[in-house]
């Protein structure tokens, strides 16, 4: 019999830990046997890359609606060719960020409405949403120190200034509070251990 494949995203504002929590989850995962893919938006693709490259490091202004349009091409062609065959095989996607990515960054930039946005993705991925959603919630001024500590140039979104990455995480928390079945909130200060178990609890439960 082939398991049932398991669609869990990592969401967060930049600096949050994501990439750390979603490779101990993927190195859990396959000590017990399950087959995972890793991904990410944007970017998982072929197709994606250059999205990805257009919309991180393009210099100079991209309209609002390209923008996000650009996010939801992506999309669309991510779930289409990589998340849902991996999912009909029984496999486990781990993805770092997907559409409510889009509503809190597009939508924070105060120009675009945040429904208009998620119907938007939702239409590119045909409704597909995630069994879990992980949102590795952390204030800003942490966030920021991270991102300094790291020592790598800033892409144009970790760029923005501090009012708008307060909005990006207040965005986040509303959608988690309207979605409590698919996301589980994490406070990412805690212990990447700590972090990784009360994660672990949570897959384990939506694996039944
Ligand atoms: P990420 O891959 O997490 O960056 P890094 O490689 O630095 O860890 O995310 C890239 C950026 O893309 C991030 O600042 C958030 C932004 N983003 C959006 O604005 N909208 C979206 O729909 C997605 C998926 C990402």
């Amino acid at each position: 019999m082939t398991e049932r494949g398991l669609w869990i995203t990592i969401e967060g504002g930049d600096g949050a830990g994501k990439t750390t929590q979603a490779t101990l989850l993927e190195e859990w995962l396959r000590s017990t046997g399950r087959t995972v893919v890793r991904t990410r938006e944007p970017g998982g693709t072929e197709v994606g890359v250059l999205i990805r490259d257009i919309v991180l490091h393009h210099r100079g202004d991209v309209a609002p609606r390209a923008e996000a349009l650009l996010y939801a091409a992506d999309r669309a062609h991510h779930v289409a060719t990589l998340v849902r065959p991996a999912l009909a095989r029984g496999d486990v996607v781990i993805q770092d960020r997907y559409l409510d990515s889009s509503v809190a960054y597009q939508g924070a930039g105060r120009v675009l409405d945040a429904s208009e946005i998620r119907d938007l993705s939702l239409w590119a991925a045909e409704g597909a949403l995630p069994d879990l959603t992980v949102l590795l919630d952390l204030d800003p001024a942490s966030a920021r120190a991270r991102l300094d500590a790291d020592d790598k140039p800033f892409d144009r979104l970790e760029a923005e200034k501090d009012e708008f990455h307060a909005r990006v995480r207040q965005a986040f928390l509303s959608l988690a509070a309207a979605e409590p079945d698919r996301f589980v909130v994490l406070d990412a200060t805690r212990p990447p251990a700590e972090l990784a178990a009360a994660v672990r609890e949570r897959v384990t439960a939506a694996l039944g």
